[in-house]
């Protein structure tokens, strides 16, 4: 039996993405067929004692403080960025200069300009670009995409979506590198997830119109003090989108929705039915049809006939979870590198995504229609 070829990946961040990363990049072999393997070779954090503690617990060969060591690694051969976002950049950079394959979290960058850089110089050196909207790859979600597609529904006439959390609701939550005024904020943060989505559903966002609101205008400066510092962010933000197809919706994003903690979540309409999902119960997708007197929506219970579910489970009902969506991601990423489709999304839809996130922005600051600047 000849035995796969393996791949090096280098870690950057090893806090809540970076386990997830390692995890997927952990168990996809056992679950996928795909054409090489990920070797842990080596983990970089913010210190030295960081990026040891965290190697040994991630399974990782080797370790560094010097992100710029791992990128430079020869046996590194996956540069896997879950670093704050105004990291990503240099670090992209120079994983792209060093002809490396790059697996960027989400946001890819923290201005569209910055994003646009990253696109130019990785398309320029030809290298596999993968970022980390992982709720994409829920077999529910490309159900949706499929029967949309398929004109299951007819033609499309609303799009309602939304994706709030509650872990900002506290106006004692602290300032991070989520409320960093260069552009982070609730609409980069996870309104880049509802954005992504609603462009993989029904295509690109071309004009929007939105209200960005600031509802806690001092946070603390760090976790546990009492100084404060002002918000230059949002905590919220409506906008009404208009889609190239001539659809037309709403969007909210919300990291300060008491009550809310994962509710990423979108009803879309047609002329023949609609389909409706969240995140809450991500292993279910409500589709509205019927013939009249009959006609409600139906609960489609996740299972092996919505793949990839069945290189979890062979059983219908018994659900995936969000740690599954990074294994499917690491998966699609290595059938890329190993020589298999390109994988998407790439660098050139989170520029779309960063692009529509500040048209909001700029529509918010002069408080009119904006178009959206697609790369
Ligand atoms: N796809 C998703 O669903 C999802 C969810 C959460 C976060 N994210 C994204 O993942 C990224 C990281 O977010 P997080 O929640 O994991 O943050 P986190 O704060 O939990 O982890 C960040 C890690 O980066 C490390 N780090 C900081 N400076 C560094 C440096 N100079 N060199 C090396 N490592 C450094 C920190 O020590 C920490 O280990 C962000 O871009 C965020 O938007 C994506």
């Amino acid at each position: 039996m000849t035995s796969k070829p393996e791949i090096g990946i280098g870690l950057v961040g090893a806090g809540f993405m970076g386990r997830c990363h390692a995890n997927a990049f952990r168990s996809v072999g056992g679950l996928f067929d795909v054409p090489i393997l990920p070797r842990a070779e080596m983990l970089a954090d913010v210190s030295e004692d960081a990026a040891r503690r965290n190697a040994a617990a991630l399974g990782f060969a080797r370790h560094t403080s010097d992100w710029r060591d791992l990128v430079a690694d020869p046996g590194v051969g996956i540069v896997a960025v879950t670093a704050p976002n105004v990291l990503h950049e240099p670090i992209v950079l120079a994983a792209v200069d060093a002809g490396k394959a790059v697996y960027c979290e989400k946001p890819l960058s923290v201005t569209a300009q910055s994003a646009r850089r990253m696109m130019d110089a990785a398309e320029g050196a030809g290298v596999t670009t993968l970022v980390g909207f992982n709720f994409l790859r829920n077999p529910m979600i490309r159900l949706a995409r499929d029967m949309i597609a398929g004109g299951e529904i007819g033609r499309i006439t609303g799009f309602r979506g939304r994706h709030a959390e509650n872990y900002m609701a506290d106006p004692a939550a602290p300032h991070s590198f989520r409320t960093d005024p260069q552009g982070g904020g609730a609409l980069a943060d996870i309104g880049s997830h509802i954005i992504s989505l609603a462009r993989f559903l029904l295509g690109p966002i071309t004009e929007v119109s939105a209200d960005c609101q600031t509802l806690h205008p001092m946070r603390p400066v760090r976790a546990g003090e009492t100084e404060t510092a002002p918000v230059e962010v949002d905590d919220m933000t409506h906008a009404l989108v208009r889609f190239d197809s001539g659809a037309a919706g709403s969007l909210e994003a919300n990291w300060a929705a008491t009550g809310r903690t994962m509710e990423l979540s979108f009803e879309i309409s047609g002329e023949k039915g609609a389909i409706a999902f969240t995140q809450e119960r991500m292993n279910e997708l409500h589709v509205w049809s019927g013939v009249p007197g009959r006609q409600g929506f139906t609960k489609i219970e996740a299972g092996p006939a919505h793949p990839p579910y069945g290189a979890f489970c062979p059983a219908p009902g018994h659900g995936l979870g969000f740690n599954d969506l990074k294994v499917i991601e690491v998966a699609e990423l290595l059938n890329a590198v190993g020589g298999g489709p390109a994988v998407f999304p790439d660098f050139r839809e989170a520029v779309a995504v960063q692009e529509t996130v500040e048209a909001m922005q700029r529509s918010s600051a002069e408080r009119s229609w904006m178009r959206v600047d697609l790369p």
